[in-house]
């Protein structure tokens, strides 16, 4: 990202209000990493098309390093209510995605609602078996994980949805939400887990008062900031952000943005962060992906793809609605 990028967003977040705590995580390590930042490797890879699966078959992106995960050539379908019993209508919610996250590169996958997005998601995290293709994690093919291995990508990959309602649990204290994870799998004694459930609660920039607070009785944004909290307690090389602001009011969204960003950027994370607003998903990302009916239509660096769209859907996207983080913010690109 861009200083000049970041500036503005940091602009509309401060213009931003009613939230009572506002983020600021940023710490002198920090501001040193962001003048170290770098476009991450692996950032200029197309990987949409049909002769994919021989180029990316390695596995790497030329530099050594293994992707956190590879979707290798991944479809997904889904069986509707529609059509006769014997020949059910079909949907094909992927249609043949190819991608890679590298360590620490953001990728945005963009594309109007039903385009297949979640579906992505749910693949990564293993919620969802693909029809047809490879999973791997680390290198090592996990299509068809077991229990081991779900345990084993759940410590390095978390999910933050979109609604952090489906993610807390209504009756559980902030504490305990916090700790859970740690408890399920069996992470440190109960003086380190303390210690970490306090560090997290004061990265996603709430105070420590809220620990005993139960989610209702937070705003949207503050229960966001806690889902987030949740999904960094067991310190995972990724994070899966699906929709994470589009359920929270407007004023909000920029900040929780912002905190990502800077989360990102301080613990060195990767990120899907998938968003049906184009804009929003520019300033976070490394990488843009287009989704367009289960198909990565466009890959690019956000420069790329606001300068130099290639595909008719990206310039549709990008002429359509104003931004949801900001109403002016869609009409420089339109
Ligand atoms: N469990 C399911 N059974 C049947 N169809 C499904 C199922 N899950 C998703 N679909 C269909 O697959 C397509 C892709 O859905 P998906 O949820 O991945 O889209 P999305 O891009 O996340 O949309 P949104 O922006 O609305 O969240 C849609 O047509 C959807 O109706
Ligand atoms: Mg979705």
């Amino acid at each position: 990202m861009s200083d000049e990028s970041r500036a503005e967003v940091d602009a509309l977040a401060s213009a931003a209000r009613g939230e009572e705590f506002v983020d600021d995580v940023k710490t002198a390590a920090s501001a040193a990493a962001e003048e170290e930042s770098q476009t991450a490797p692996g950032a200029l890879d197309e990987d949409d098309d049909r002769a994919k699966p021989q180029r990316d078959a390695d596995s790497g992106a030329g530099d050594g390093q293994t992707p956190i995960f590879f979707l290798d050539d991944i479809h997904v379908t889904f069986k509707t209510r529609t059509g006769s019993l014997f020949h059910p209508n079909r949907v094909h919610a992927v249609n043949g995605l190819t991608l890679r996250l590298m360590p620490g590169e953001t990728i945005g996958i963009v594309g109007e609602s039903g385009c297949g997005k979640s579906t992505t998601a749910n693949v990564i995290c293993g919620l969802q078996k693909p029809t047809s293709g490879h999973v791997y994690f680390k290198g090592e093919d996990v299509t068809n994980r077991t229990a081991a291995e779900r345990r084993k990508i759940g410590r390095v990959i978390s999910v933050v949805f979109q609604d952090p309602a489906t993610a807390l649990n209504a009756r559980m204290t902030i504490h305990d939400q916090l700790l859970d994870p740690m408890r399920v799998h069996n992470v440190g004694d109960k003086d380190s887990r303390e210690k970490r459930i306090h560090e997290l609660i004061g990265m996603v920039g709430l105070p420590g008062s809220v620990l005993g607070a139960l989610p209702g009785q937070l705003s949207g944004g503050q229960r966001q900031r806690v889902a987030i909290a949740r999904a960094l307690a067991l310190n995972p090389d990724a994070i899966i952000a699906d929709e994470p602001t589009s359920a929270l009011d407007v004023s909000v969204r920029a900040q929780i943005l912002n905190l990502l960003m800077d989360l990102k950027r301080d613990l060195n994370l990767a990120m899907v962060f998938i968003s049906h607003d184009i804009q929003t998903v520019r300033y976070i990302s490394d990488r843009i992906i287009v989704m367009n009916a289960g198909r990565a239509v466009e890959t690019g660096t956000p420069e790329q793809i606001f300068e130099h769209p290639q595909d008719d859907y990206t310039r549709l996207l990008l002429g359509a609605a104003p931004s949801l983080l900001h109403p002016d913010m869609g009409k420089r690109s339109a």
